[in-house]
């Protein structure tokens, strides 16, 4: 089949992330309730995690805290009243430089938190020593699969084990009082093609924090933008083994469908789907209903002009637990062409709308519209957009559920005309967890305004079957549109009331990517943000009420827990994920330069100081005159897509992988040459690309990369001018 269209945003990118005994509070009566457990490490088990929003409020036993993924703390020993008193208790380093986007875990005075490289720690929950740590050694250049850097976000527990997914796709139960392997399960299909080292042809990765219910462990997969097939898996939680597998897209329509509802969603599809709908964060389980929920990504590649629907893609489903066995689905965004993903947390709240109890799923994907969908039958109670910029959809049917689309958002600049598409790729909202007060009604919503100019490429087939670095930029448009985009960047915190579907107040916030946020029973919310601020508001009105400087941005969600006698407030801090790695043109300067990952608990009058976070001296920056001509200078900035994703846009190194235009590596050609195409550093991470990159193709990244190294020497000029 020839695909006449790709997709592709100018912006970029994403189509483009002996323990805990001793302490004593209210044991006795959590270990009645658990007699089939043992007093052991993570002794979490259905009932502790079903009555955990009533029955303890000291811990925080899963990904969202309790099944509902609320993130709402019931403690409230820090209030409004008090909160000016909060510092810092304590600090771990981590020893990576990467993003970190994950949740700590915490269950009788110990914590459990996963790094960028997948890697685990359990900590003293009270002070922050090391109980034990589990490196599951994920080949560094597996990054180059993963679109948004290495990143994890947290782990799981269950019957004293603590499970994570690496970013290489193995999952993974650890012992949680020693942190030894127990079984290592490869989650990636069978039937994949894999090439002769044992990896996979298609860039899969897995970064999803695993969910449990019923000794099962929930996960999914990345990759749906580079032509991955979206599925979630349950798997035995004792043993392991595959239990059974939901592919949330159509596969070869050559060969029989799997099953039938599959038959159905392949008829919403013109031929093969081509992959995507990938479940990469969003994941729910309601016990009453008995009902699991997941939010799939966008189909991987979007043709403009067809009416075609694409199940499941940008959809919300839900299955039973036990089996699988579909249940019903909502789709947000019927075949998406903007990368949408209607991946975002899935959060389960019992609201009074119209005189009524809903029982219902709040959700805020990327397209910018906030759904409340009624999750016993998945019917749209109503959707509303986040801010007034939003403008592929002028609203969403209440009647159908469909958006009423505008049409020159999917016509793109297909006219000539770049379109400015709000939200763009990243999203009104995304994978930054937001969180919801059940005694204010509010839900608090990271929220973005960045836009995208949206296009439509025509591209051969040929063409198409190489986009396995995934859609890149068209950095010669770029330069003329970036600076009318750029002003509209803006992000704040939202209040938003889901029954009313109204905002109630919101916090203007500088710069982009900012994290997740915490509501807590002392009527407060916590937030961290990119500028290395982390801060506490008062929870009905908005106001800032305590913030301190940690000098490394903030992109991953608090947390709350108690630990003999104390509540404390942690946070892992640490620059990354997509946004990290966007340093140069898109104009992500507002992020503070210092970046130290750790995680660090706060608590009133805790007795900690933390000191100042060091900038590393600036090297020399000696590049040979810029004197390749222009078209092989384009030609270097289209190949460099392949090294971007781990040494950043414009060669502006994003985190472990150096910044190449200081590198005396690129200046030399001939050790360029052993680098890239022969491995020398390939035990570093550094990928070997072989005959896969020609040397013509090498000597135009050197080119280009040398000239990038001559517009910062002449930016630094102007500067001190
Ligand atoms: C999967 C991530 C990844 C990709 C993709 C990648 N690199 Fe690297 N690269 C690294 C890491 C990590 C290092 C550091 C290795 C070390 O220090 O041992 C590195 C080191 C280098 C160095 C040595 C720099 C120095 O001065 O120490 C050069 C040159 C380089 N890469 C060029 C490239 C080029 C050109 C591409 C694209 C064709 C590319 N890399 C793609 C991860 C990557």
């Amino acid at each position: 089949m020839i695909r006449l269209d790709r997709i592709s945003s100018v912006i970029f990118l994403v189509v483009f992330v002996g323990l805990g005994l001793g302490f004593g509070y209210g044991r006795e009566n959590s270990s009645k309730r658990l007699p089939t457990i043992a007093r052991h490490a993570a002794a979490v088990d259905a009932v502790r995690l079903s009555t955990a929003d009533t029955q303890d409020a000291a811990d925080w036993l899963s990904n969202g805290r309790t099944y509902s993924e609320q993130r709402f703390s019931p403690l409230d020993r820090i209030t409004d009243k008090n909160v000016g008193q909060l510092k810092p208790a304590w600090q771990f380093v981590l020893n990576t430089s990467r993003g970190q986007e994950g949740t700590p875990l915490v269950v009788d005075g110990v914590m459990y938190v996963s790094t960028a490289w997948s890697e685990v720690y359990a900590l003293d929950a009270r002070t922050g020593k090391k109980l034990w740590y589990y490196d599951p050694k994920v080949p560094r250049d597996w990054s180059v699969n993963s679109c948004c850097g290495p990143i994890n976000r947290g782990v799981a527990l269950w019957g004293g084990k603590v499970y994570t997914g690496t970013l290489n796709g193995h999952l993974l139960a650890l012992d949680a009082g020693t942190g030894e392997p127990i079984w290592d399960t490869f989650t990636f299909p069978s039937d994949e093609e894999y090439t002769s080292t044992g990896t996979p042809v298609r860039q899969y990765s897995m970064a999803g924090a695993p969910r449990i219910l019923k000794g099962l462990v929930i996960v999914g997969t990345g990759g749906g933008d580079q032509g991955v097939r979206g599925f979630v898996s349950a798997y035995n939680a004792e043993t392991g083994k595959l239990v059974w597998r939901f592919y949330t897209v159509p596969g070869d329509v050559s060969k029989p469908a799997e099953n039938p509802i599959l038959k159905l969603a392949a008829k919403t599809w013109d031929g093969d789907s081509g992959g995507g709908g990938a479940v990469w964060d969003g994941i729910a389980y309601d016990p009453e209903l008995d009902l699991l929920y997941f939010g799939t990504g966008n189909p991987a590649r979007g043709v403009h002009d067809k009416h075609e629907d694409r199940l499941f893609g940008d959809s919300v489903v839900a299955v039973r637990p036990e089996t699988g066995e579909y249940v019903w689905h909502y789709q947000e965004v019927p075949n998406d062409v903007w990368d949408y993903d209607s991946t975002a947390q899935l959060m389960l709240a019992d609201l009074k709308i119209a005189g009524r109890v809903r029982r219902v799923i709040i959700h805020a994907p990327k397209d910018g519209f906030v759904y409340v969908i009624d999750r016993a039958t998945g019917k749209l109670i109503s959707a509303k957009p986040l801010f007034t910029r939003v403008n592929w959809a002028t609203g969403i049917d209440p009647a159908t559920g469909r958006p009423i689309e505008n049409p020159a958002a999917r016509q793109g600049s297909a006219n000539g005309k770049p379109f400015v598409v709000f939200p763009g790729p990243l999203g009104g909202h995304s994978w930054q967890a937001m969180s919801y007060s059940p005694r204010t009604r509010l839900v608090y919503i990271p929220v973005m305004e960045m836009p995208s100019i949206f296009q439509v490429v025509p591209i051969a087939e040929k063409e198409v079957s190489k986009t396995s670095n995934g859609e890149e930029p068209e950095w010669e448009y770029q330069d003329q549109v970036i600076a009318k985009v750029k002003s509209y960047y803006s992000a704040h915190m939202a209040a938003w009331d889901p029954a009313a579907q109204r905002e109630v107040w919101r916090v203007n916030l500088k710069g982009l990517w900012h994290g997740g946020t915490l509501a807590t029973a002392g009527n407060l919310v916590f937030q961290g943000t990119s500028s290395g601020d982390f801060s506490a508001y008062q929870a009905n009105t908005g106001k800032m009420l305590w913030s301190i400087s940690v000098g490394t941005a903030i992109i991953a969600p608090p947390i709350s827990y108690e630990v003999a006698g104390d509540q404390y407030v942690a946070v892992t801090v640490g620059w990354g994920g997509s946004l990290g790695l966007l340093k140069g043109p898109i104009g992500m300067d507002n992020h503070v330069p210092t970046n130290l990952p750790r995680v660090i608990a706060f608590k009133l009058n805790g007795g900690y100081k933390l000191q100042p976070v060091s900038i590393p001296a600036e090297p020399p920056l000696n590049p040979p005159p810029d004197s390749a001509s222009a078209p092989q200078i384009a030609n270097g900035r289209t190949q460099y897509a392949r090294c971007l994703r781990c040494h950043g846009y414009c060669g502006i190194g994003a985190g472990d992988a150096p910044d190449l235009r200081y590198s005396p590596m690129v200046y030399n050609g001939a050790l360029l040459q052993q680098v890239v195409k022969g491995g020398l550093l390939r035990s570093g991470g550094m990928p070997m690309f072989g005959s896969e990159l020609s040397e013509n193709d090498l000597d135009a990244i050197r080119a280009y990369l040398i000239h990038e190294a001559n517009v910062q020497i002449a930016k630094n000029k102007a500067e001190h001018r």
